[in-house]
This record gives structure tokens, C-alpha cells and sequence, in this order.
């Protein structure tokens, strides 16, 4: 409730987060934990509906209302994500500085494909993705020049594996996932390190779809600790991707079979590939690419052109 005081070695004193999205659910427990810990919290939220459209101002006052009660220090941003430059000023102009990115502000426009509009899928995009570039792409030269940085963006399992009238929110989600892995790599030398948290958990996105007492049971308490630690000083994780929610959390990796090697001397064909299917397709001796260099190593292997 963001009342009592936490004696931590997670501490975030002299630190500024940015928050998206912190009026409500996840964000707000993101919000309330930073300030515990001593940051100087940047309170976004746009105040609207769960579907997009609306605003106002109440969300992020209350939250930013109950960081000062319990003695901590936060500044409310009433702008949409879309606005992110304007969100990054909010906290230079308060504070100077950005050290933390959680980018969490999110809306639903759920729909089977074939009802999908343009609408549907524009305004999901411009939420999710176009929000999160915005944040980033003007706090990425604050933390750059600072050499140092923490990036949250915040997926879905349905990013990660699809679901069920969720084309735009999982295209949405799932490119987080290479925006992220990319500025981990782009941020390494600079001390930003950057990953993704696919959540679950109770709240006005979750409310329509799951049981009360569910909802009620996942709290958001239980991801904001992840959060924290990888936003932590001592935190030396970039490009992970995590699995969170309810007390479980789980790191996801990429598995991909050994595959089929044709001789690039000959012409390759459909047939071919059809009586090799189950050797591209046996995982029994799987490997774990991480980078774009473990898939350039079989395909100029298998050219005699070593890389
Ligand atoms: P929520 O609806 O409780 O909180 C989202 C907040 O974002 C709201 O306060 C809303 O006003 C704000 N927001 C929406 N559009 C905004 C915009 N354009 N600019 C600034 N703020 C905006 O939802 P919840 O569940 O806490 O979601 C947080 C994030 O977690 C979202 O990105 C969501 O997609 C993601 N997520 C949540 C899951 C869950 O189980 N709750 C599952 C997977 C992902």
C-alpha cells in the first residue's frame, strides 16, 4: 500500500523511473515499489478506456498522491505513449535524468481476424509499439550519454505464441521482443541494459476474460519484484525474455534442431526437403541460438565459408 519502509539492497535512491501506463494494474505496483525503494518516479498514465479513447487525470494523481503520503517522491504525466518525448521531458524537467524505462501502458482491441478493422490494428500498434519506440527513443540518448540504463518493455504470452482474436496485440507484443534483444545489443557498451516481461496478471484487462477470485489472486505484486531486480544497479541481465506471474517466473529461450544440410553444389529441391523432414524437424539434438551470428554459422558453413 505503499506505506511501510523497505530496507533493501535493491535500492533505487538518486534514481528516476519512468513508469508508462502506472495509474492502474501492473504499472501502479511498478510505480509504488520504485518510490518505496527511493526512486524519483515518473507517474504516466492517459487516464482512458481499456479499448483506447478517453482521458484524464485521476489515475496518475492517485497514484502519484499515494507515493507522497507514504514520503516519496513521484511527478504525474497525463500523455499518451504516443507522445513519449513528452513523457521523458517530464522527467528531465522534474528530475534530470532517466535511468529507468518501464514501459507497461497497454490497451486490448480483441477481435477475431476476419472482424479485425484497420482501426483495431492501427491503434494497437500505436499503443504498444509506436509507444514504447517513443519512450525509448527519447530517453535512449539520456541513458546513452549517461552510461547507464534499464529498460523494461512489457510482452504477452500471446506475443510469444499467438492467441485467439489477438493478431494485432501478439504482432504487437512479439515485436517488443526483437526491439528489446536489439537494444540490448545496442546498449551493452553503454551500461543499458534492456529486457522483456510477459505477465500475468489480475486486472482490468484480465477482469473480462477470468473469474473474480482469479483475477483477485494474480495480483500484479507478484511481477514487480522481477521488475525491480532487473532494473536493480547490480543487474547485469540484458535480452532476456521472462514468463511471470502469480509467484512463477520463467526464462524463455529459443531451441531449433540441427537441420538438414544440402550440398550447395546441387539444385535443391521441394522433394528433397520432404525426405528430410524429419531430420529439420527431430529436436532430439536441439541447440539454443541466441544471436543472428548462430544462424549465419550453419548457412555459410555449409558454403566452406568460414565467418
Ligand atoms: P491496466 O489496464 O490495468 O493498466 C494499463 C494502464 O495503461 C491503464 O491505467 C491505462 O490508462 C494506461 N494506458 C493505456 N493506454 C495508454 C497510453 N496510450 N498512454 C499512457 N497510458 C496508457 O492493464 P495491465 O494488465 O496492468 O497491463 C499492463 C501491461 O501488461 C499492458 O501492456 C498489457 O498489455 C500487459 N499485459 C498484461 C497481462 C495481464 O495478465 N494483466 C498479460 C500480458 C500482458
Amino acid at each position: 500500500n505503499g506505506s511501510e519502509v523497505v530496507t533493501t539492497t535493491m535500492g533505487f535512491e538518486d534514481r528516476v523511473v519512468v513508469v508508462t501506463g502506472a495509474g492502474a494494474g501492473l504499472g501502479r505496483s511498478h510505480a509504488l515499489d520504485f518510490a518505496r525503494r527511493g526512486a524519483k518516479v515518473v507517474v504516466n498514465d492517459l487516464g482512458g478506456g481499456v479499448h483506447g479513447g478517453g482521458q484524464g487525470s485521476e489515475a496518475a494523481d492517485a497514484v502519484v498522491a499515494q507515493i507522497n503520503a507514504a514520503g516519496g517522491e513521484a511527478v504525474a504525466n497525463y500523455d499518451s505513449v504516443e507522445r513519449g518525448e513528452a513523457i521523458i521531458r517530464t522527467a528531465l524537467d522534474n528530475y534530470d535524468r532517466v535511468d529507468v524505462v518501464v514501459n507497461n501502458a497497454g490497451i486490448l482491441r480483441d477481435s477475431i481476424f476476419a472482424k479485425m478493422t484497420d482501426e483495431d490494428w492501427d491503434l494497437i500498434y500505436r499503443v504498444h509499439v509506436l509507444g514504447a519506440y517513443k519512450v525509448i527513443k527519447a530517453a535512449w540518448p539520456v541513458m546513452m550519454e549517461q552510461g547507464y540504463g534499464r529498460i523494461i518493455n512489457t510482452a504477452s504470452a500471446a506475443g510469444i505464441y499467438g492467441n485467439f482474436g489477438q493478431a494485432n496485440y501478439a504482432f504487437a507484443k512479439r515485436g517488443l521482443i526483437g526491439f528489446t534483444n536489439t537494444l540490448a545489443i545496442e546498449g551493452a557498451r553503454k551500461g543499458i541494459l534492456a529486457n522483456v516481461i510477459a505477465p500475468v496478471a489480475g486486472s482490468r484487462l484480465t477482469e473480462s476474460i477470468l473469474p473474480r477470485e482469479v483475477v483477485e489472486a494474480l495480483k500484479p505484486e507478484f511481477v514487480t519484484p522481477l521488475v525491480i531486480k532487473l532494473c536493480s544497479e547490480q543487474s547485469a541481465q540484458t535480452g532476456g525474455v521472462f514468463e511471470v506471474g502469480a509467484g512463477w517466473i520463467s526464462r524463455l529461450r529459443w531451441e531449433r534442431s540441427r537441420g538438414a544440410f544440402f550440398d550447395p553444389g546441387k539444385d535443391l529441391t521441394a522433394e528433397a526437403i520432404e525426405q528430410a523432414w524429419s531430420t529439420i524437424d527431430d529436436f532430439s539434438n536441439s541447440e539454443h541460438p541466441a544471436t543472428v551470428q548462430d544462424t549465419f554459422a550453419p548457412v555459410f558453413g555449409n558454403l566452406g565459408i568460414k565467418i
